[in-house]
């Protein structure tokens, strides 16, 4: 079994996680709706993530929706102390699966309290306010919802307060109604827009948690990936991952997959150390380069064309 505190901790909130996490979206059915294709399989995965070490789980009851939180419930509970498992709320779902915002008082509510039955506790350790679309933030006031959730705290059902989907200047409104522990956007290797809203966080202490670090439902596919899991003896995933660990410390994993197999895979990168020449190379993947080398952008630009899906 992986050693997995050597990726490091990092606080979220008023506790300490392992950086290497978990993410418990894909064990929900097809479209993260309805129940899992083989329910037994998701219980081991849930499982053995906990039995490896990862004590930081993202979920939401928006995912089957009910169906993941339950199965962390079934899987895990009564919860380990040092446990923190992370939820949001701000969305429901279509009966065709879409994904409907909900961010009026009452869906905020309802949320939390479903939340919690599901879950199975009294106190949410951390809730995210989902806000943006399913990819992208776009600007726009989050003073409303993010009143009631900070109610909902006060009120002691929830701990700690984070957002997903959210610009920096989203971040800085919020601030100013609530502390906030944790941002969960899009980023992996090819989709780098937060690449200076990581380093901010980073000096002001702020868990930034990538949603999607595998590419999420288009598994990332690039030949520097290739190219440099071949030369380290490992798959392209985990260099994938062990590139987030190592861009910045602040940085929390929570890949998500509903194969044991693959847990093992994924946790088995918090080992992995990528030499420096490797990290220029990955670098490149997004066209940017900007923060390894340190040199002209606009010649990182036109070098940093790689074919990559994400
Ligand atoms: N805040 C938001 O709006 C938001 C949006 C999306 C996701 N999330 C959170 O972020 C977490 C991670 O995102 P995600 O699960 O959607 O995307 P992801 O971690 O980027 O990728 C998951 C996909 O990669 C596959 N995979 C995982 N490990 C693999 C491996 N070692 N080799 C090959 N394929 C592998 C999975 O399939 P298998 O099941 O077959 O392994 C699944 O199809 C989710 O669990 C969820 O908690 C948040």
């Amino acid at each position: 079994m992986t050693d997995i505190s050597s990726a490091g901790t990092f606080t979220l909130g008023d506790r300490a996680v392992n950086r290497m996490g978990y993410g418990a979206m894909q064990l929900a059915g097809p479209g993260v709706f309805g129940p899992p294709k083989d329910h037994d399989a998701a219980l081991a995965v849930l499982r053995e993530a906990v039995a490896s070490g990862v004590n930081h789980i993202d979920t939401s009851d928006f995912y089957g929706p009910h169906v993941t939180n339950e199965l962390i419930r079934e899987a895990l509970h009564p919860y380990a102390d040092e446990l923190v498992i992370v939820t949001k709320v701000g969305a429901r779902r279509g009966t065709d699966k879409s994904w409907i915002h909900a961010l009026a008082r009452p869906e905020l509510t309802e949320a939390v309290h479903d939340n919690l039955r599901n879950l199975g506790v009294d106190t949410l350790d951390v809730v995210n306010l989902r806000i943006g679309g399913v990819t992208k933030p776009s600007e726009g006031s989050i003073e409303a919802p993010l009143t009631v959730l900070a109610e909902l705290r006060q009120q002691g059902l929830i701990r700690q307060l984070g957002l997903s989907n959210v610009t920096p200047q989203q971040l800085a409104e919020a601030t100013r109604i609530a502390d906030v522990v944790c941002i969960q956007n899009m980023y992996n290797v090819a989709q780098r827009d937060d690449d200076r809203f990581i380093d901010d966080l980073s000096s002001r202490g702020i868990a930034y948690v990538p949603f999607f670090p595998l590419g999420g439902f288009t598994p990332l596919q690039s030949a520097a990936l290739d190219a440099a899991a071949a030369s380290l003896n490992a798959t392209s995933m985990q260099v994938a991952l062990a590139w987030l660990l190592q861009r910045a410390p602040n940085i929390l994993l929570i890949p998500g997959t509903s194969s044991v197999t693959h847990l093992r895979e994924n946790l088995a990168a918090a080992t992995l150390q990528l030499p420096p020449d490797t990290i220029v190379g990955l670098d490149l993947i997004a066209g940017s380069g900007k923060r390894a080398l340190n040199q002209d952008d606009s010649i990182q630009e036109k070098e940093g064309a790689q074919p990559v899906q994400s």
